[in-house]
């Protein structure tokens, strides 16, 4: 199919064939999908074709400030990228894990070797990686290193001295993956209706609202001897950019080491969008953790990956975690060249004053400009969201179409909704995390074609 230039426009024939091949998809959003199709894309430009109305098959040029699910931060077709495909597909091949390979050998060492990249953080003596397919498979092995560390392996039983630990604390409106050891991890009565969750009997676990210094320290003061671990995302994504203060997770990171708790990161979504690789920094530096798993941009758009690094004491029982693509030679390359481009470049550097200065605008020319659609404005780097007011969550689909129209695409967080201890009830949050390759030209026309689209779903009656 030939893709017409922006402003041209699909025939009846190629929209109806779009159309049939979106139904050959599962529908994931019960009937909800956004009907447009993109045709094409290269660096933060994607070509789109609306399927439905009286622009059915007209071609708009649409910015990704979604950053392709947060994960394309090297943008569309980046030539780093295609280079490290062609010369990762040519010397490569393909070894598992049960032996080494060249390639990973080279990852590894530049990230965690004694002149590592992150060696400040994860000295390869103190810790070791694995990589997964995605950030669900990421936390489903931190958690089962959690459980692991309660089992004595030689003797295959529990471990007396941790039988007490079965609790885990997580937070209110935490997302970790969908997968079914990290459904008792998800705090929305919405998805867990109705569905089995897996045992709970060795496995209890809690929430308490998130970055509220004065709970962790009562819960902790109450049932830290019974806590096994702490699953925390340093910026929580899905229930709405929520930010902590400062000095909540080093505090927590401190409960956890006076008493004996596994902490773990879930840095799938920070992993390079905070102003820094990992989220889990405050002004004092690295804030310790014993598992931190990364994943999304890490792939850099490219490939679908994640990495779990834990500390070397963290194991899986023998056999117990082999997987066909740990650290795949392929996506190592891919990973290494993207993150050595990443960081010649200064591009994580720079989107911590990039999205400070973004966020003034958007606080400025959206969210005052339109009080009646959103209400807040939070972030850091380029994880940043602008929280909707009830009445504009209610239309969502339309302000999404809207800002499509309008030559934007933005994703959407659930947000929190009801919390617990009388806090306010947390609305849908639009995402603004655009690859780490957006410039301030970039951000500046963003934000004018967010302005364009919200005035045009205000002015159609919301
Ligand atoms: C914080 C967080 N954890 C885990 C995941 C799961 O990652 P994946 O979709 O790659 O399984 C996501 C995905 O959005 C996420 O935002």
């Amino acid at each position: 199919m030939k893709v017409p230039a922006a402003g041209e426009k699909l025939g009846a024939e190629e929209v109806a064939r779009l159309r049939a091949g979106m139904a050959l998809q599962m529908d994931h959003y019960g009937g909800g999908r956004l009907p447009f199709v993109c045709l094409r894309a290269k660096g933060l430009v994607q070509h789109m074709a609306a399927l439905e109305g009286p622009d059915a098959g007209r071609v708009v040029e649409v910015l990704d400030a979604s950053g392709g699910y947060a994960s394309a931060c090297l943008g569309a077709g980046h030539p780093r990228m295609q280079e490290a495909l062609r010369d990762g597909l040519e010397h490569t091949g393909y070894v598992t894990d049960e032996l080494g390979s060249l390639e990973r050998t080279l990852l590894l060492e530049e990230l965690f070797g004694p002149q590592g990249l992150w060696a400040d953080r994860f000295p390869g003596d103190a810790y070791h990686a694995s990589g997964r397919n995605s950030g669900s498979e990421g936390l489903e092995l931190a958690l089962r290193l959690v459980l692991e560390s309660n089992f004595d392996r030689r003797r295959m039983a529990p471990k007396p001295e941790r039988a007490e630990r079965k609790t885990v604390l997580a937070f209110e409106g935490a997302w970790h993956g969908w997968t079914q050891g990290l459904a008792s991890l998800l705090n929305r009565r919405h998805y867990r209706l109705g569905l089995p969750l897996p045992t709970t009997e060795d496995l209890d676990v809690r929430f308490l609202p998130f970055g509220e210094a004065e709970h962790l320290e009562s819960f902790f003061a109450e049932h830290g001897r019974k806590l096994a671990a702490v699953f925390v995302e340093p910026i929580q994504g899905d229930a709405g950019i929520l930010v902590p203060p400062a000095g909540y997770l080093r505090r927590l990171a401190t409960l956890c080491r006076e008493h004996e708790v596994l902490l773990v990161a879930d840095e799938v979504l920070t992993f390079a969008k905070t102003g820094r690789f990992f989220g889990m920094t405050d002004a004092e530096g690295p804030i310790p953790t014993d598992i931190t798993v990364i994943g999304k941009s890490l792939g850099m758009g490219v490939v679908s990956t994640s990495m779990v690094i834990a500390r070397r004491e963290l194991s899986v029982r023998s056999s117990g975690a082999v997987s066909t693509s740990d650290l795949r030679p392929l996506t190592s390359a891919v990973m290494r060249s993207g993150i050595q481009y990443l960081n010649g470049e200064g591009l994580v550097e720079r989107t911590g004053p990039l999205g400070e200065g973004l966020r003034a605008q958007l606080r400025k020319d959206v969210a005052q400009a339109f009080p009646e659609v959103f209400q807040e404005v939070r972030g850091l780097g380029y994880m940043n969201g602008i929280e909707l007011t009830e009445k504009a969550a209610g239309s969502l689909g339309k302000l999404r179409a809207r800002l499509l129209d309008a030559g934007i695409f933005v994703e959407f967080m659930a947000g929190a909704g009801r919390r617990s201890r009388g806090l306010r009830y947390l609305f849908p949050a639009m995402r603004i995390a655009p690859p780490l390759i957006a410039g301030e030209d970039d951000l500046q026309e963003m934000v004018a074609r967010l302005q364009r689209g919200v005035k045009r779903f205000v002015e159609s009656g919301s």
